[in-house]
């Protein structure tokens, strides 16, 4: 058998027609920017979100940055994101000049430890940006009274959670801004780059508006030295096509991950993911951990299995941030996880076969 890691191939033949017609009625609608598709979007991704605005950016890692720069932080500010996450959270912090304040995240759940954000804060920090990554929710209770108590901003990165609850209250909607990504693999994903920020706050939307489009909301008319990164017209017809299934997704994502667990279960040596209280998984990633990754990884692959690492070298060890002077050993909990961490294919329309398959293949290494 041979099981990619990623296939959209079950996707897309669902949404091949609708698609179709999307990029015909764009196509000859002739307006590829800032029109009625991206409008529509906003506002479906808006009521699927449950904020009250949506704002359609070029792509997540333009959505962090300019959120970052709606709430003026820059040059001598502290952004305290998890030391575990993928590179774009970081680079977003790079990119506006501030500093980057890397948190340990929760041993088991790999989401930020709430327990240990208190002792990162400073009187120069201005941001907590929470990822709820691999697709379960943060603690955001938490996470919201700390920054409640330190007068911080909180922008969640909801890059690969789309449709996750914490308590009931899905993510990208506690934030005072929030950022998430398209890319095509993601949850809800285009078929190019695309991203959009998510919030309940008319003054932060207005301006996250403008800093997308060159400051400008009157044509030729710049109140503010923004940026050009607009979700086009295309995208946002996709989008809206693939946003009426992406509950159905999740859940055909949910039952994928339950089988694995229920079928792993037991193995000595054999991490499987695990959910904190109030928080749901999405699964955009199935994430197992083991003390022999690359010998099962060798494995996996050898028989037809593809895999991924998510992620091999922990922001902190990567060359672009040399100059921070980081060490080995400086955050292990995170160090750990690149060591050790496994991730098995799960994509919507996997059959039971090809699931068994994978734990059959998986106990085999084991036996
Ligand atoms: C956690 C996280 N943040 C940010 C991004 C950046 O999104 P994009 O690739 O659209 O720039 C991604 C995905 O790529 C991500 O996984």
């Amino acid at each position: 058998m041979n099981i990619p890691f990623l296939s959209l191939t079950s996707q897309n033949n669902l949404v091949e027609a609708e698609i179709r017609a999307a990029f015909e009625r764009v196509f000859q609608n002739k307006w590829y920017i800032l029109g009625k598709e991206v409008s529509d979007f906003e506002n479906a991704y808006a009521a699927f979100n449950n904020v009250q605005y949506c704002i359609g950016v070029g792509n997540g890692l333009d959505a962090l940055c300019i959120a970052l720069r709606v709430l003026e932080v820059g040059e001598g500010d502290e952004v305290i994101v998890p030391s575990n996450t993928f590179i774009a959270t970081w680079l977003a912090v790079s990119q506006v000049r501030a500093t980057i304040v890397p948190v340990e995240p929760d041993k088991d759940t790999y989401n930020l430890d709430p327990r240990l954000i208190e002792a990162a804060i400073t009187p120069k920090t201005k941001v907590i940006i929470p990822v709820h990554l691999y697709g379960q929710a943060c603690q955001m209770d938490a996470i919201i009274q700390i920054a409640h108590k330190h007068n911080l901003f909180v922008i969640e990165d909801n890059a690969q959670a789309q449709g996750s609850t914490y308590n009931n209250k899905l993510t990208g909607s506690f934030g005072h801004i929030n950022a998430t990504s398209f890319y095509p693999i993601k949850n809800l994903g285009a078929y190019g780059d695309a991203g959009a920020l998510t919030t309940n706050d008319t003054g932060l939307a207005q301006k996250a508006s403008l800093l997308r489009n060159y400051g400008s909301e009157k044509k030729y008319y710049n109140e503010v030295i923004g940026v050009n990164s607009r979700l086009d017209e295309l995208q946002a017809a996709f989008l809206s096509v693939k946003l009426k299934y992406l509950n159905g997704w999740t859940t055909e994502r949910q039952t994928i991950a339950s089988a694995y667990t229920r079928q792993l279960n037991g193995i000595d040596g054999l991490i499987l993911p695990a959910t904190a209280s109030g928080s749901s998984h999405v699964y955009h990633l199935y994430v197992i951990r083991t003390a022999k990754r690359n010998e099962l990884e060798k494995h996996l692959n050898n028989n037809g299995i593809g895999t991924g690492i998510h992620y091999p070298v922990p922001a902190h060890l990567q060359k672009a941030y040399e100059h921070l002077g980081y060490q080995k050993g400086d955050f292990p909990i995170a160090e750990e996880l690149a060591e050790t961490c496994l991730s098995l294919p799960l994509n919507p329309g996997m059959s039971n076969e090809e699931i068994e398959y994978v734990t059959k293949t998986i106990k085999k290494f084991y036996a």
